[in-house]
């Protein structure tokens, strides 16, 4: 018997909305043909903006974007996104598929679609390859009331107040495809980059620091200790891959039992990351002020057989909605210092919400999982004390039962996953009190999955519990995850 006891008089704080975020580079079909088609398609859209993805991702509540990368955003220069799009810069993206990249989705598309979306954007600025002066003026561009030359071009191009965006990343992955640097140097980066990203009047900014990668405690410490002060949020990467190496990577619909429980083992390792990130930050930080912003995180496989290397297209199972589960719950249960979190990525890429296919579109298991979780948007977290027995093949042993809870209006959101591929788990919760109780759930064997053709993951009416005063007795499915609320 696995036991949940929930104490909502005991908090961490609160579970900000955007521990529910997304990610959005211009790799692949993420941006083209995911999510921009251009207003002359015959795709249904808005201003260029995919109907169906923007309703799809309005039903989760996506919360913030991030964008323009990624690796992409150190080749990215803003000023080749402005303006009449035929007379736009043409490169070639040299980080994915080495496509030619027509810059038609710019600065002034990007804030089209989070106005649609009705979710904050998250700008990830060029330090590898850009200049202080060219960071500085995007900022000036988006959020300066004022009147310059940059803010003139702003008017010409159509858009007379200024936006405000708040959330600002120096730099992607600086340790490696954003500038190789090492962690002294970038922090002495990080520090004059900043310094002339302004805060424009009413425009007070986010500012996010390039992070670790994984493991490389070195690099939170050198950065918290030499540029803590000087960021609001600090970053951290940590994707989930089975098999022996980089190249031998395992697939997204084909995995034995060995490889499920890998995956499991492997990404309840986020758990253990952020402690100790957070420990270090505690250290320099501790009235927890910097948030540790997880800003890519999720499943990456090989790519699907046929379709191009560098779009990183992977399917998504019921297996990936399990490790989201996971993942959100650990989130939630560390939201004292983890400010943000931005699953990569929404569309057609990694561990996606959507996938599409010319006018086509599915909606993934992972994409059930954020609309179950949507409740804990904005909660407060509740104590959620899980005892359970751990499972698994050889040495990927992982936890049966992952939970997290959260209490807003009255009402107790507990959100569980079972987490073996093969048998049920019978769960007891004990809450102070429980008054009425209903609860949704997504359930299917290991390797189900939607396509474009049918959808047979999908959640449902969760009925199969008993309440009992303070105790609820419920079992879960193998495989599952569920959503209950407690009134
Ligand atoms: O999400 C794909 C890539 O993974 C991103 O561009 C980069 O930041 C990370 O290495």
């Amino acid at each position: 018997m696995n036991r949940v006891t929930i104490n909502p008089d005991r908090s961490i704080g609160t579970i900000h909305r955007n521990l529910y975020g997304h990610f959005s580079e211009h790799l692949g079909r993420c941006i083209y043909g995911g999510i921009f088609v251009g207003e002359d398609s015959p795709i249904p859209n808005v201003n260029g903006m995919r109907t169906d993805v923007v309703e799809a991702l309005k039903a989760i509540r996506i919360p913030v974007l991030r964008w323009p990368g990624g690796c992409f955003a150190d080749e990215y220069h803003w000023q080749d996104g402005i303006g009449p799009r035929e007379k736009r810069t043409r490169m070639v993206n040299t980080n994915w598929g080495h496509v030619v990249e027509d810059n038609s989705f710019g600065t002034h598309e990007f804030m089209e679609l989070c106005r649609q979306l009705g979710c904050a954007p998250y700008i990830n600025a060029n330090v590898g390859s850009g200049t202080v002066r060219e960071m500085a003026e995007w900022v000036e561009y988006l959020n300066s009331p004022g009147d310059s030359t940059v803010v003139r071009r702003r008017w010409a191009n159509g858009r007379k107040e200024p936006w405000g965006v708040q959330y600002w990343g120096v730099g992607n992955e600086s340790w490696g495809c954003g500038g190789n640097m090492r962690p002294e140097y970038y922090a002495d980066e990080y520090r004059r980059f900043q310094t002339y990203c302004r805060d424009y009047p009413g425009s007070k900014l986010y500012r996010i620091a390039c992070g670790a990668n994984t493991d490389d405690y070195r690099w939170t410490e050198v950065l918290m200790d030499r540029a803590g002060r000087f960021m609001d949020g600090l970053s951290l990467h940590y994707y989930t891959l089975t098999g022996p190496t980089w190249e031998e990577k395992g697939r997204a619909l084909t995995f034995s039992k060995s490889e499920y429980y890998e995956l499991m083992h492997r990404g309840a390792y986020m758990d253990e990351l952020i402690t100790n990130h957070a420990r270090i930050m505690d250290r320099f930080d501790p009235q927890k002020r910097v948030g540790l912003i997880v800003d890519e995180w999720g499943a990456w496989y090989l790519v699907e057989e046929g379709t191009n290397p560098g779009f990183l297209y992977q399917q998504n199972t019921m297996r990936d909605a399990v490790l989201a589960a996971m993942h959100l719950n650990i989130f939630n249960r560390h939201c004292d210092r983890v400010a943000m979190a931005n699953i990569a990525q929404t569309v057609n890429v990694l561990q996606s919400v959507i996938l599409t296919e010319g006018e086509k579109i599915a909606l993934t298991p992972t994409w059930h999982v954020f609309d179950l979780y949507k409740a804990h948007q904005d909660a407060k977290a509740a104590d959620c004390f899980v005892e359970t027995d751990r499972i698994g093949e050889g040495k990927w042993q992982v936890d049966r039962v992952s939970a997290s809870a959260s209490v807003k209006d009255g009402a107790i959101t507990l959100t569980l996953a079972n987490l073996s591929m093969d048998e049920a788990a019978d769960v007891a919760v004990r809450v102070p009190n429980s008054g009425k109780v209903s609860g949704r759930i997504l359930a299917a064997e290991a390797h189900a999955h939607n396509d474009f053709d049918a959808s047979p993951v999908a959640s449902a009416d969760y009925t199969d519990f008993a309440v009992n005063g303070g105790e609820i007795s419920l079992s879960l499915p193998p495989c599952s995850v569920a959503a209950l609320t407690i009134a």
